[in-house]
């Protein structure tokens, strides 16, 4: 028997905004071998394409103009971070990440990125099984071009407090970066972009803010930086992090501790932070304006030190940026 699929109005508008979007048949590493992403196959049964089995990274590589090299942000601590997923998933790493290291610079260079790129690694459940399945385990590393924040166009975000609560460690531990904990940011970004806001932000089970779908937060209040601590339903993000240094550097006063909410309605700055967020301004929670409504001059100073830091035009910190591609001489 041949079943026809009809095409519906709906799904004709869909496809024509499918077409607007650029894709890139990029060269990844993929079991071993470097091809084209459009040739990249997994099972539709794996345990990673039906119940979103696996643990990834997302890092950012910066490109120097000046030096002509492209530096990998804070890649040991992303590979560390890797390893410690799958632990506490149970899904024992087919590579070390002096291994990984070496396919990510093999995918990068054959596709000779000589520009910002952003690099998606992911080790997932393989072959056919279910979502309670150890093995196959693969892993994919896959790089793509994505230009940096530009300081002259920086974002200004309107955010809502979700009534979605964020994962918890007794149930999804935010802590591992795996794929399915991103239907909880699904849910609550679709929400917040139905009711006209731009972006959510979650708070946890005990009622205090964790953190954004796919980013960490911080706020600036009375001349002090705020974010919550790794115990309040958050990723261990390495951007958070990063901040924290560079912020106490320049000899501003940080905290980690809990935050309420209504303590986002009377700061003077907040922002999400994150390898894909960068540094993200938001201009107003729940309506509440922050400041004048544009990005303030904590939050740009930030994101100027950080973009300076990450892409090498500042010496200082060499021990986060890894060389993964540069230009040779012949180009
Ligand atoms: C849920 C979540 N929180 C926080 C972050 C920021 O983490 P990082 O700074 O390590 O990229 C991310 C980013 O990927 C994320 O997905």
């Amino acid at each position: 028997m041949v079943f026809i699929i009809t095409t519906s109005k709906k799904d004709f508008s869909l496809r024509k905004l499918k077409k607007t979007t650029t894709m890139h048949d990029n060269l990844i590493w993929i079991r071993g071998e470097i091809i084209r992403q459009s040739k990249a196959t997994v099972n539709v049964l794996s345990p990673m394409a039906q119940f979103g089995l696996n643990v990834f990274e997302g890092i950012r590589c910066y490109w120097n103009e000046d030096k002509s090299e492209l530096y990998a942000f804070r890649l040991n601590e992303h590979l560390e971070r890797l390893m410690m997923s799958c632990r506490l998933l149970r899904l024992p790493s087919p590579y070390l990440p002096a291994q990984i290291e070496l396919f990510m610079k093999q995918a990068i260079q054959a596709n000779d990125f000589q520009t910002d790129t952003a690099v998606r690694m992911t080790i997932f459940g393989d072959g056919q099984g279910t979502w309670n399945t150890c093995e196959p385990v693969s892993m994919f590393v896959a790089p793509m071009a994505k230009p940096r924040t530009r300081l002259d166009k920086i974002p200004a975000l309107k955010a809502c407090i979700s009534s979605w609560e964020r994962i918890n460690d007794n149930a999804l531990p935010p802590r591992a970066k795996v794929g399915a904990n991103y239907i909880n940011g699904r849910y609550a970004h679709l929400q917040a972009r139905h009711d006209g806001y731009d972006v959510p932000i979650f708070l946890g089970r005990d009622g205090k803010v964790a953190e954004g779908a796919g980013a960490c937060l911080f706020m600036l209040r009375n001349g002090q930086l705020v974010t919550p601590p790794t115990t309040s339903s958050v990723l261990e993000s390495i951007t958070r992090d990063t901040i924290m240094v560079l912020a106490r550097e320049a000899g501003m006063m940080v905290l980690e501790r809990q935050v309420d909410r209504t303590e986002l309605y009377l700061a003077d700055e907040v922002f999400l932070c994150g390898s894909a967020a960068e540094i993200s301004p938001i201009v107003s929670v729940d309506g509440y304006v922050l400041g004048n409504g544009q990005p303030g001059p904590v939050t740009s100073s930030l994101l100027k030190g950080y973009l300076e830091v990450s892409s090498g035009e500042t010496l200082v910190h060499p021990e986060w940026r890894t060389v993964v591609h540069r230009r040779t001489l012949i180009d």
